[in-house]
């Protein structure tokens, strides 16, 4: 996934790719029209400019002035390739609805060693359609709201409960996340094995930003030892519900599908499935939430309209008696949709994907030779003017029905497309939204420290959002309690 797809791009396929492509692209490419560009220095190509505006907190201006420049279909080098990149949302779409057409996703070999080649993201042809439907069945709307709703609201408010004075907002956000998709993928609650799982977890994760060499980075090295002992984790936790399920037992969670399948998957493919499962809901989700409470505090109108939502669906359920939130609770949260999407919009968690042409692929008049990489900026998309007015400003107004704000809908594709599309989108919408919720009703909060946002090589904010925190029916600020200790 494009999360961690900049950086290794860089380290794995650096020397072998740049050198076929110094020597061949001369005779090569002179015979096609390949779209407008540069591919600056040998070797690196623009990589550099790429990183360092990506390490600010405005990266714009990479892809602004390539677009002015050339045109929104340009050639660049990136990541030891040439490589074609779009700010184009047809010709992303094409790229997107074109999956194992013309087009296939391709990782460097240090990305399949942590992520296990099993994985949903690595699998081609066949088994891929049959186990990208089954993940999309498991995150549908019926599902979530007979079965992962209740877990969701039950685990998102356990961990609120123990919220006081300072907190890192990503960190916790990670915390329910994870705990949100061990639940979901194989019923366990928070307990001393899934605490000591997360900490090899996040060993792993480590190891997608870091340098993928074993014999230069220990992290790389530390990724891969809590690879294999994670591996060996779930592989416990299989072999011992596969007994179960064999004795007529069945749970309904992912294992339990993947389980009842009919594909007879081994051990060895369910763990890999599960892992990859794990990393793709886990930071992106956990990001997305941080931010929309960074972009929320600073846009008090929006805030005070999601307070004002959610005060009600509150005031409702306490007058009908009910605790927890229902499927009718989520679907009348209008203002946080649009507080949703126009998060998802403006953070651009995956800031689009690359993908390797099977072939020449003729597109807008101009060639992608076969073998080149294409990138499919989402970003650039979602913050063109074009689709979106005034589209680099945080206005979840746009989504409501009769702005003017929002136009291009075609052009939001934050969950990708095509054959690729993410599995987890209705449910990571259902856990923003539902987490939205409880800390609006529950909390008020001021930010501890000014953090900023950076996008390489993830989006995250420098300083994982410090904030304290106050519950609502406290009457002193947490804030001077914790100044006064
Ligand atoms: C805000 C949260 C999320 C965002 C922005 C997001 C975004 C994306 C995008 C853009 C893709 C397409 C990648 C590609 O085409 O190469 C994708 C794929 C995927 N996502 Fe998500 N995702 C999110 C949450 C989740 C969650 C909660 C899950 C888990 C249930 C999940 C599981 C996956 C999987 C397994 C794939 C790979 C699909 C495939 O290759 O067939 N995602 N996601």
């Amino acid at each position: 996934m494009a999360f961690f797809s900049f950086f290794f791009f860089l380290f794995s396929s650096v020397l072998a790719s740049s050198l076929f492509f110094l020597f061949l692209r001369p005779t090569r490419f002179r015979r096609v029209r390949l779209p407008p560009g540069t591919l600056g220095l040998p070797l690196i190509g623009e990589t550099l400019q790429l990183i360092s505006a990506y390490k600010t907190e405005n990266p714009e201006p990479f892809i602004d002035e390539r677009v002015r420049r050339f045109g929104p279909v340009f050639t660049t080098h990136l990541f030891g390739e040439p490589t074609v990149f779009s700010a184009d949302w047809e010709t992303n779409r094409f790229i997107l609805q074109n999956e194992e057409k013309l087009f296939e996703c391709s990782y460097p070999g240090s990305i399949s060693n942590l992520l296990g080649k099993h994985s949903l993201l690595l699998m081609k042809g066949s088994l891929h359609k049959r186990m990208h439907s089954l993940t999309m069945s498991f995150g549908n709307s019926s599902i979530i709201r007979d079965h992962l709703l209740v877990d969701v609201d039950r685990l998102i408010r356990l961990n609120l409960d123990s919220w006081t004075g300072r907190i890192f907002l990503m960190e916790e956000a990670k915390k329910i996340t994870f705990e949100l998709a061990v639940k979901q993928l194989m019923s366990f609650d928070r307990c001393e094995w899934t605490q000591n799982l997360m900490k090899e977890y996040l060993l792993v994760i480590e190891g997608f930003f870091t340098v993928p060499l074993p014999l230069f980075s220990s992290t790389y090295r530390r990724a891969i030892q809590a690879r294999r002992k994670v591996a060996e984790q779930l592989g416990t936790v299989v072999r011992d519900r596969r007994k179960e399920s064999e004795n007529g037992g069945r749970k309904k969670d992912m294992l339990g599908a993947l389980l009842a399948g009919e594909d007879a998957l081994s051990d060895e493919q369910i763990v890999d499935f599960l892992l990859a499962l794990l990393v793709a809901g886990y930071e992106t989700t956990s990001t997305t939430m941080t931010l929309a409470v960074k972009f929320l505090t600073e846009t008090p109108l929006a805030l005070a309209q999601l307070q004002e939502e959610h005060e009600q669906i509150k005031a409702r359920k306490k007058e009908s008696d009910q605790k927890h939130l229902q499927w009718n609770d989520y679907k009348s949260m209008p203002f946080t949709q649009c507080v949703v999407n126009e998060t998802l919009r403006v953070a651009n968690i995956i800031s689009g994907v690359f993908r390797r042409a099977m072939t020449d692929v003729n597109i807008k008049g101009y060639t992608i030779p076969k073998g080149w990489k294409v990138f499919a900026s989402f970003r650039a998309v979602h913050l063109d003017h074009e689709h979106f007015k005034d589209a680099r400003t945080f206005n979840p107004w746009r989504w409501q029905k009769n702005s003017s704000g929002a136009t291009t809908l075609n052009a939001f594709t934050p969950f990708g497309g095509g054959p690729r599309l993410c599995p987890g989108y209705e449910l990571a919408r259902v856990e923003l939204s539902v987490f939205l919720h409880h800390l609006v009703t529950q909390f008020s909060w001021v930010p501890a420290e000014d953090d900023k946002l950076v996008f390489f090589p993830t989006t995250r904010t420098q300083k994982r959002y410090p904030i304290y925190v106050t519950r609502k029916n406290e009457t002193r600020q947490c804030k001077d309690s914790h100044l006064d200790t």
